[in-house]
């Protein structure tokens, strides 16, 4: 049934500007937004100007503390770590993989694992808002299929990645071979297009896991079907120092690690790059060249004490940029959480007198939405309100018993206000509708 949704929407036509609109939206059976009426003075107006004559009308019930957000976009989140969040002690991320990270992921070769912990994955980032997850699952297979299956059912857009390891990995979680390598990235993408055919959710994404645990076959044999089959890629870059040196003397042919990677044909237009910490100008101008998207993921540089991305030094380079859980390198599974925190980080480097490094809300918000979107290659279908994307959108509702924001009597109808303290203090519970590709996917009414 199409649906017209009125009331005040806020949503990034580009890096600095938000737009707060009062409109109706109109949206088809199919899930595509057909019109934006702004300051229409109802939803039937709208809707009869366009000869629609049957439609169901979704309104917040109250209009001045409530808005309309495109989806989240998590442009790095690793489905199969979710049990670990805020497990990481003092190691950092060397360490922190072999002590904590190994040994869960090698647990997913249950696919009883595999199932109980990414249909809970899915349920808590929905709940969260991401309307699209580029995931990493594990080696294997079969759980990695299942995760596929979960986002698909479950109405998340989603890239599924299949951790590509056949070096320098523990014997006890790894591929064993390059062929075995092969085989079975190939499965996880028969998989994915079985299921779904025309990648309208899912789509499969190419992921050797890092430089370091990825064989030079391998990476040749990954950029080469990236390039054969269109496929997008992720991987990790440049997020730790000692990750750094040792990628560097693994490839003395190499001048950086970015180049590492370009060796190989794997810095794309398709390629999403996780962390992107201690890049060089050298480096960011190839991602840039390339192409390339980078995963800011701001709560996990902090926490394993990897480092500030320079995200203003990315963006004025023309390098996308969209933020990243990184669960659970980062603690949080909230895109929303992360956007406080890129901005939090981004004052870190303009206290040690890098003020040009400072982003605003409204550039954290652009990350979180349409800069994701540009990231993952899908911003001409998500990202904002714009006719002919499709319906990814949450209903946010401030003033309720159980909202975690104290909204004031004169602030209401002050969208500008209203957005800044539910970057600041907003959570989980301030999603009340919540839909992907026009389907009603979560949400908990207290309005
Ligand atoms: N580099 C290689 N693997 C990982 C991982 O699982 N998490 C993070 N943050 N970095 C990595
Ligand atoms: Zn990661």
């Amino acid at each position: 049934m199409a649906t017209v949704y009125f009331g005040t929407f806020v949503h990034s036509l580009g890096q600095t500007e938000l737009e707060v609109m009062s409109a109706a939206v109109g949206v088809d059976s199919e899930g595509t937004i057909v019109f934006v009426e702004k300051d229409a003075a109802s939803a039937d107006e709208a809707a009869r100007k366009h000869g629609w004559s049957e439609y169901s009308v979704t309104a917040p019930l109250d209009q001045a503390t409530s808005f309309f957000f495109p989806g989240f976009v998590d442009t790095h989140i690793h489905a199969s770590q979710y049990p670990n969040v805020g497990l990481f002690g003092k190691t950092t991320l060397l360490d922190w993989l072999n002590t904590y990270t190994f040994p869960l992921e090698a647990s997913f070769k249950d696919p009883a694992v595999a199932r109980s912990t990414y249909s809970r994955v899915i349920a808590r980032t929905l709940g969260h808002g991401t309307s699209t997850a580029a995931y990493y699952a594990t080696v294997h297979v079969e759980g990695t299929s299942i995760l596929a299956d979960l986002a698909l059912e479950a109405g998340q857009r989603a890239f599924i990645g299949r951790c590509c390891m056949d070096a320098n990995s523990p014997d006890y979680y790894c591929d064993e071979s390059l062929e075995s390598a092969q085989t079975a990235t190939r499965a996880v993408i028969d998989h994915v297009r079985k299921i779904d055919p025309t990648y309208e959710i899912i789509s499969p994404i190419l992921t050797p896991r890092f430089a370091i645990s990825c064989s030079r076959d391998l990476m040749a044999w990954l950029g080469k079907l990236a390039a054969e089959e269109n496929l997008p890629v992720q991987t990790h870059i440049s997020e730790n120092t000692l990750e750094i040196e040792t990628t560097l003397k693994m490839h003395p042919y190499a001048d950086s690690y970015a180049g590492v990677y370009d060796t190989y044909g794997l810095l794309t237009n398709r390629s999403i790059l996780a962390h992107a910490v201690h890049l060089t100008d050298e480096e960011r101008d190839l991602v840039a060249k390339r192409g390339c998207g980078v995963a800011h993921c701001p709560a996990s540089n902090s926490a394993l004490t990897s480092g500030e991305t320079r995200v203003k030094w990315l963006l004025d380079a023309g390098v996308k940029v969209g933020l990243g859980t990184d669960v659970s390198g980062g603690y949080t599974p909230s895109i929303l959480h992360t956007a406080r925190q890129a901005l939090l980080v981004s004052r870190h480097l303009a206290m040690k007198g890098e003020e040009k490094h400072k982003l605003s809300i409204d550039e954290v918000l652009y990350l979180s939405s349409l800069g994701g979107a540009e990231v993952c290659g899908l911003d001409n279908k998500v990202g904002n309100f714009l006719v002919g994307k499709k319906w990814d959108a949450q209903l946010i509702a401030l003033d309720g018993k159980q909202s975690p924001v104290d909204i004031f009597d004169w602030e209401r109808g002050n969208h500008e206000n209203l957005v800044a303290k539910w970057l600041f203090n907003g959570d989980d519970r301030n999603l009340t509708k919540f839909w992907v590709n026009g389907r009603l996917v979560a949400g908990t009414e207290f309005s």
